[in-house]
């Protein structure tokens, strides 16, 4: 498959033209319209997805973060660009458009958190439960997407949730838009100290659910969405170490 019809699948999945002005959603690196035989679908270039992708003889990459936001002045031969240049491999971000679209980032998550009727557009969605639950037993699902990176939280573990907002990647800005919502909870990644001080003042309880862990099921997500539009005659792979730009101990 030509690289301009995968793009043209990609935009119908989640259309480029939705995404943030400050984005760069779309075409990050595009090497000829060559035959497409290999995607890999991963949340970022990273060093291992790169060499993942040279090692199995990758031709696309599709990613959530954009490699490219601000102007390239140069190009370094040490750089991811000019790695994936000299591999001839392609790369396409879908970003904002992606945290968006319905069935994308935002409504994977609400699913891995067992949230149902979602409403909400743009970059926010809530849940009504049919049946509140306590904040301890809704940091044990956050918990369960995190595996071993420590949950971090305020409010009352007894308190009892029954309408929860959340953003994948990095939403505290819509706190405020949580609280007027009537949300109990509100659940995001990328949480400064002073928006957990807001949320104490507001007295809405406050989950970071990290921006990893809320966006790195980009990788199934999207993999499912392509594979049914693509068929056979494209390979798809998923990364085979998926992890943090960062540790912990
Ligand atoms: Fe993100």
């Amino acid at each position: 498959m030509k690289l301009d019809k995968i793009y043209e699948i990609l935009d119908s999945i989640a259309p480029f033209s939705t995404q943030e002005d400050w984005d760069n959603s779309g075409w990050q690196l595009k090497l000829d319209d060559k035959e497409v035989k290999k995607i890999l679908v991963t949340l970022d270039l990273d060093r291992d997805s790169l060499n993942q992708a040279i090692e199995k003889d990758i031709d696309l990459i599709v990613t959530h973060h954009p490699l490219l936001f601000e102007s390239v002045k140069s190009i370094d031969s040490n750089s991811f660009l000019y790695e994936l240049i000299k591999n001839d491999i392609s790369l396409i971000s879908l970003h904002t458009n992606f945290d968006k679209v319905f069935s994308g980032n935002n409504d994977y998550y609400g699913g891995l958190l067992g949230l149902e009727g979602l409403k909400g557009e743009g970059f926010i969605r809530f849940s009504k439960l049919r049946e509140e639950v306590s904040l301890k037993d809704l940091l044990y699902r956050v918990k369960a997407i995190n595996g071993e990176e420590p949950v971090f939280y305020t409010g009352n573990l007894d308190s009892k949730i029954k309408k929860i907002g959340f953003c994948v990647g990095s939403g505290s800005d819509f706190i405020q838009e949580a609280y007027e919502e009537g949300c109990d909870c509100f659940i995001t990644g990328d949480i400064k100290y002073h928006t957990w001080q807001y949320a104490n003042s507001l007295g809405i309880a406050l989950i970071d659910g990290t921006h990893f862990h809320s966006e790195k099921n980009f990788s199934d997500n999207m993999y499912e969405m392509l594979a049914k539009k693509i068929g056979d005659s494209v390979s798809l792979e998923k990364p085979v170490n998926l992890k943090p730009p960062y540790q912990f101990i």
